[in-house]
C-alpha cells in the first residue's frame, strides 16, 4: 500500500525505514505519463521510491496560475502506486513554509534567464524548495524531466554550488503522439488550443532538420522558428533560445552542444519545450 504523509516529522520517520538506495520523485501533482516515467525509472534503479506532491506558492509569480493549478490526490496516487512509489510527501503549504521563514536559494545567473527572465522569483522558488525537500526526504538519487530543461541546469547547480549529496538523474521528454510535450498545463487547452500547441514541437523539429542539414548560425535558427509559430495564428512566442546546454548564454555560431528551447502562449496558458542538438 502506497502511504501518503502530510508532515515534515513524518515524512523523516518513514525516510529512516525504507531500504536504501532512496530514489526521489518532486511533483506538484495532477500527474501524467511524464511523472509516471520518472517514478518509474527511480524504480528500477533504486530500492526505495519517494514522491512528493507539493503545489509550490514560492515559484508562482503574483499574476500566475498558483490558485488555479490543477490538482487530485486520489487520481495521482492511483498513477503513482502501480509505478512502485512506497511513500508520497503531501505537505499543505503552511507545513513547508512556517511562519517567519525568511531564506531562500538564489542561484545566479542561469535562474535569471530564460524561464527566469519571464518570471522573475521563480527559480528561488524551485531552488529553495527542491533543497528543502531533499533535506526532508534525504534521497541518493533525484529525477528530473528533461521537459524543463534550465530547471535541471539550475537544480544541478544548486546541489553542486551547495555540496548536497544527491545524484540528479534526467529523463527525457514525454510526448503526446503529435509531439506536444505532457504537461499538467495541457488541461487549461480547449480543442482549437490544443490543436495549435504542438507548433512548438513542429519548430524544435524544424531547428533539428536545419542544423543536421549543416546549419550552424544559431540567429538562423531563432529566425525559422519565429517564422513557423508566427504561422500559427493562436500563438504568441514568449521567448526563442539557441543557447550553451550549461551556461544558458545566447549562442551566435553553434559549435558544440546546443539547447534550443522556447516558451509560447497558446491563449492564456504558457507552454514551454526544448531539444538539445548534439547532445549526447
Ligand atoms: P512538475 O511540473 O509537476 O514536474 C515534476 C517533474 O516532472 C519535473 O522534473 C518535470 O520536468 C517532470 N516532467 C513534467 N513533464 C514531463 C514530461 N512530459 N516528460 C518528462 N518529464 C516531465 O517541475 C516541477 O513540478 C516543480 O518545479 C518541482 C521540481 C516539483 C519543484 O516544485
Amino acid at each position: 500500500m502506497i502511504r501518503v504523509v502530510s508532515t515534515i516529522s513524518e515524512m523523516r520517520q518513514a525516510r529512516r525505514a525504507l531500504p536504501e538506495p532512496v530514489g526521489f520523485v518532486p511533483t506538484m501533482g495532477y500527474l501524467h505519463e511524464g511523472h509516471v516515467t520518472l517514478a518509474r525509472r527511480a524504480r528500477v534503479e533504486c530500492t526505495s521510491v519517494v514522491a512528493s506532491i507539493f503545489v509550490n506558492p514560492t515559484q508562482f509569480g503574483p499574476n500566475e496560475d498558483f490558485a488555479r493549478y490543477p490538482r487530485d490526490l486520489p487520481r495521482d496516487l492511483s498513477l503513482l502506486e502501480p509505478a512502485g512509489v512506497q511513500v508520497v510527501f503531501h505537505p499543505e503549504p503552511s507545513e513547508m513554509y512556517q511562519p517567519g521563514a525568511t531564506t531562500y536559494i538564489d542561484v545566479g545567473p542561469t535562474a535569471q534567464r530564460l524561464e527566469g527572465a519571464s518570471r522573475p522569483g521563480h527559480f528561488r522558488g524551485v531552488a529553495t524548495v527542491v533543497a528543502k525537500l531533499f533535506n526532508v526526504v534525504q534521497p541518493q538519487k533525484a529525477y528530473f524531466g528533461q521537459k524543463d530543461a534550465q530547471q535541471v541546469v539550475v537544480i544541478k547547480k544548486l546541489v553542486a554550488d551547495l555540496d548536497i549529496p544527491v545524484d540528479i538523474i534526467v529523463v527525457p521528454t514525454v510526448r503526446e503522439p503529435d509531439g506536444l510535450a505532457m504537461s499538467s498545463r495541457n488541461t487549461y487547452l480547449d480543442a482549437q488550443q490544443r490543436q495549435a500547441a504542438p507548433v512548438l514541437w513542429r519548430a524544435l523539429c524544424w531547428a533539428q532538420e536545419l542544423w543536421q542539414a549543416g546549419e550552424r548560425d544559431a540567429r538562423r535558427l531563432r529566425r525559422e522558428m519565429v517564422s513557423l509559430i508566427e504561422a500559427e495564428p493562436l500563438a504568441q512566442i514568449d521567448y526563442i533560445s539557441v543557447a550553451h546546454p550549461e551556461t544558458l548564454d545566447e549562442l551566435e555560431h553553434i559549435e558544440g552542444p546546443s539547447l534550443v528551447s522556447l516558451a509560447v502562449r497558446i491563449g492564456k496558458t504558457r507552454l514551454i519545450d526544448n531539444i538539445t542538438l548534439g547532445g549526447p
